[in-house]
C-alpha cells in the first residue's frame, strides 16, 4: 500500500483543485436540444419546456410536424428557443429553406433529441424505421441520445401495438419520461398526460450530460433532506433543512451516469428518474439505508439528521401545562458510522453545515465517521438553507481544498460529483 507524506498530500489536493477548478469553469455542459414537436394537446407545454431550457442556459432548435402546427405556432416556437422553427408547412410548404440534407445537419448539432410532446404515430413510424417527414428523418439520422414524453389517449397508451413500438425504441437506449395520470383531454381518466414539464427538464439534462467514467454504472445511494423525531402526533422534532442540496447531489449522480438511490425526508418532490424511499425518523433512515447499503458502490450523505430524539412518544397528545416539560432525549443512530462497519469496496462521502471553524470540525466528522472525503456548508448567518446559493469546502484525509461556488445548489452539486470523481480517479 502506497502512503503519502503530508506534503504529498497536500500537493495532491492543491493539483486535484487546481483541475476542478479548470474543468469547472467549463464542464457545466450547455447542451444543444433539437425539440421535435408532434400534434397533440399537449404540444402547447413545450413552450414552458423552452423557456426552462433557454433559462438554463442551454440552446434549443424546435422541429415541428404538420400536425403539431395546429397546436402550436412555428412563431411561438422561435420566439421562445431565439431560433427559427424547422419543420414543414402545411400552407407554405416550408417555413424556410430547406436544403436537401437539412435533416443530418439538424441531427448532427444536437446534444440530444427530444420529442415533447410524442405522439403514437411518431413513435410507432421510428421504431419501424419509417421516416416521411423532418422530424421522423432527423430521429433516424441521429447519432446523439434521444428522449420521448409520450402523451395520449390511456387506451393507445396501452396498445400491445403501441407497447411493443415503445420497448423497441426503448431496447435502442433511448430515454422514456412516461406519462401521468389522470383525467385526459378526450375526458377519459387514466394514463396518458404529458409528464410534468420539470421532469422532461431533467430527463433532458439527465439524457444529453457526458458520463462520467468513474461513475457511470455505479450504484449510488444518497440520502437527503431533514428527518422528523415525533413527540405526540401533532408535535415533532426537525431542523431546518429542506433537502434541495441532498436532491441535487442525487440528480448530479444520475446525470454522469449513476444508478443513484434515494432516501429522503421532508416534503419535496422527489427527482425523475431516481427511485425514492421516503423516510420520517434517523431510524427510517438508517433502516432504509441498511437494506440498500449491501448493493450500493458508495454514499453520499446529505442528510441533515437529527442528533436527538424524545426519548418516549406519546400516542395522545401532549397535554399543555403550566409547569415547564421537561423533556427527555436520546442519541439517535450515526447513519455514516453504522454503514462505515460494514463497508467493503465501498466509498463514503459525508457533509457538515458548519457555521464556524469549518475545517477543524469537518475534519474531525471525517475521522470519527471514517470517511473518504466530506463537503463543508458555511451555514453561519443563515446562509445555505432551502434553494439559495452555497459554497462547499472539500476536506479529505490530504486536508481542504479550494472553496467550490457560491454557486446555485444544481450549479454546486455537479462541481462537487466532479471534485469528487477526479478524488476517487487519483
Ligand atoms: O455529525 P453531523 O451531523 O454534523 O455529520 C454530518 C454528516 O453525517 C452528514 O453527512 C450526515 O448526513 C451524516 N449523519 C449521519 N447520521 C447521523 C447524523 C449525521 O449519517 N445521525
Amino acid at each position: 500500500m502506497v502512503t503519502l507524506d503530508k506534503f504529498e498530500c497536500l500537493f495532491l489536493v492543491h493539483l486535484t483543485s487546481l483541475a476542478i477548478t479548470s474543468l469547472c469553469n467549463t464542464w457545466m455542459f450547455i447542451m444543444k436540444v433539437l425539440l421535435g414537436i408532434t400534434g397533440g394537446i399537449a404540444a402547447y407545454k413545450s413552450a414552458d419546456l423552452i423557456r426552462l431550457l433557454v433559462r438554463s442556459g442551454h440552446q434549443v432548435r424546435c422541429c415541428l410536424t404538420d400536425a403539431g402546427s395546429r397546436f402550436i405556432t412555428p412563431l411561438t416556437l422561435a420566439t421562445l428557443s431565439g431560433e427559427p422553427c424547422f419543420g414543414a408547412n402545411p400552407e407554405y410548404h416550408e417555413w424556410r429553406p430547406n436544403p436537401r440534407v437539412e435533416h443530418v445537419d439538424l441531427a448532427r448539432w444536437a446534444d440530444v433529441v427530444a420529442v415533447v410532446p410524442a405522439t403514437a404515430n411518431i413513435i410507432g413510424k421510428v421504431a419501424n424505421g419509417i421516416a416521411d417527414d423532418l422530424l421522423s428523418t432527423i430521429l433516424l439520422a441521429a447519432t446523439c441520445r434521444i428522449l420521448w414524453a409520450p402523451a395520449m389517449n390511456r387506451a393507445m397508451w396501452s396498445h400491445p401495438a403501441f407497447t411493443k413500438n415503445l420497448e423497441t425504441l426503448s431496447g435502442y437506449g433511448h430515454s422514456i419520461v412516461e406519462p401521468k395520470s389522470g383525467i385526459l383531454a378526450c375526458g377519459e381518466d387514466g394514463t396518458g398526460k404529458l409528464a410534468d414539464i420539470d421532469d422532461i427538464f431533467d430527463g433532458i439534462i439527465a439524457t444529453g450530460t457526458e458520463r462520467s467514467k468513474i461513475f457511470q454504472g455505479k450504484r449510488v445511494l444518497v440520502t437527503a433532506g431533514p428527518t422528523h423525531e415525533d413527540l405526540d402526533p401533532v408535535r415533532t422534532l426537525t431542523n431546518r433543512s429542506t433537502g434541495h442540496m441532498g436532491i441535487e447531489m442525487a440528480k448530479a449522480f444520475r446525470n454522469v451516469g449513476a444508478n443513484v438511490h434515494l432516501v429522503l425526508g421532508g416534503e419535496l418532490k422527489s427527482p425523475w428518474g431516481i427511485p425514492t424511499k421516503r423516510v420520517r425518523s434517523a431510524e427510517d433512515m438508517l433502516a432504509a439505508c441498511l437494506e440498500l447499503w449491501p448493493d450500493m458502490d458508495g454514499i453520499c450523505a446529505t442528510a441533515a439528521v437529527a442528533d436527538q430524539r424524545p426519548e418516549k412518544y406519546s400516542t395522545e397528545k401532549i397535554k399543555k401545562m403550566e409547569e415547564a416539560l421537561n423533556l427527555p432525549l436520546l442519541r439517535t443512530p450515526d447513519i455514516l458510522s453504522t454503514l462505515h462497519q460494514t463497508k467493503t469496496h465501498q466509498w463514503l462521502l459525508g457533509f457538515a453545515a458548519e457555521s464556524e471553524n469549518f475545517v477543524e470540525n469537518a475534519s474531525a466528522k471525517l475521522v470519527a465517521k471514517g470517511l473518504d472525503a466530506i463537503l463543508v456548508n458555511d451555514i453561519s448567518s443563515g446562509k445555505g438553507f432551502g434553494d439559495s446559493p452555497n459554497t462547499l469546502i472539500p476536506i479529505t484525509k490530504c486536508g481542504s481544498g479550494n472553496s467550490i461556488g457560491p454557486d446555485s445548489k444544481e450549479l454546486l452539486a455537479s462541481k462537487a460529483v466532479n471534485w469528487f470523481a477526479n478524488f476517487l480517479d487519483k
